[in-house]
């Protein structure tokens, strides 16, 4: 069996794809396994349908990887559309499988290339932090281990399903109607990102999450999330986590919340009622 792990961002979505640096964490309670079987037909064992444009996509993936051989099951608890990372796990599972003895930088290399079969233009966090499974600070290609000191975050489902390639082109075309406007957002959210990093790295949980409300308010203004992802950040906030904000994509899927043993349960309890689907992380 291979296996790659789910992922989250926590600083710099969109950002990144302008060259602005992110961070990103591995997320190993979710990932994607892929098994061999006698079965002619790729299987599927996963928590949701999927819909005819995903196995579509996922057809050009097994062609562009030289998959001919169909006798393998995918199994899956990274919800799709969600911002976690679903189709970068996707892919480094199966080069993994493919290509047992590549190194990790040749498989981070591949999994770049599937993931502009899903994403058009990625910009290489999400399978960076996928294939490297450590927390990564990632700027125009530059990937960088970096250490944190251990925190918690709960991560919220939002119930709306979204497609990062949409808002990725979406962003694309506010910032080319507006370049100076969006500009300033991109690097004030990089410059989030960097003091992020130092402060990760001090484990400053009260900075880290001034950042990340300060992370989601730019975000909003980039235009790329929504009432519900504003709604979990406005009660996360409420029960006392010490920040929040949206993840991945946006416009749908999952958000984060920075919490600690002492509060917790009371964040998670006040979010319940919006969310049934909350899992709780531990970073270290
Ligand atoms: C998606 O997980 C993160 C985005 O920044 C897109 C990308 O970096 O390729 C929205």
């Amino acid at each position: 069996m291979s296996r790659a792990y789910a992922k989250t961002i926590l600083f710099g979505e969109h950002a990144v794809v302008y060259g602005e640096p992110g961070i990103a964490i591995p997320i190993k309670s979710m990932h994607t396994d892929i098994e061999l079987t006698d079965s002619k037909n790729i299987e599927y064992e996963t928590n949701w349908e999927l819909d005819s444009s995903s196995k579509k996509k996922l057809e050009e993936l097994f062609s562009f990887l030289g998959i001919n051989d169909k006798s393998i099951k995918i199994k899956s608890n990274i919800p799709i559309s969600s911002g976690l990372g679903s189709s970068a796990s996707l892919s480094v599972s199966l080069i993994r499988k493919v290509h047992p003895l590549w190194t990790k930088d040749r498989v981070n290399e591949l999994a770049y290339k599937c993931e502009e079969i899903f994403h058009g233009t990625p910009s290489g966090i999400d399978n960076s932090v996928i294939t490297y499974e450590k927390p990564v600070y990632y700027e125009n290609g530059i990937i960088e281990i970096i250490q944190v000191k251990p925190f918690k975050i709960l991560l919220i489902d939002s119930g709306v399903r979204s497609s990062t390639k949409d808002v990725v082109l979406q962003v694309r075309k506010s910032y080319e109607s507006n370049v100076e406007k969006y500009q300033k957002i991109l690097s004030q959210i990089g410059y989030i990102s960097k003091k992020a990093r130092e402060e990760l790295s001090y484990g400053n949980i009260k900075m880290i999450g001034f950042l990340m409300i300060r992370n989601h308010e730019l975000l909003r203004e980039l235009g790329v999330s929504c009432d519900e992802l504003d709604d979990i950040v406005k009660l996360s906030l409420e029960a006392g986590a010490y920040g929040a904000k949206m993840v991945g994509g946006g416009k749908g899927g999952y958000a984060i919340a920075l919490v600690d043993e002492t509060n917790h349960k009371k964040v998670e309890d006040k979010l319940r009622k919006f969310s049934d689907n909350i899992i709780g992380v531990d970073v270290n």
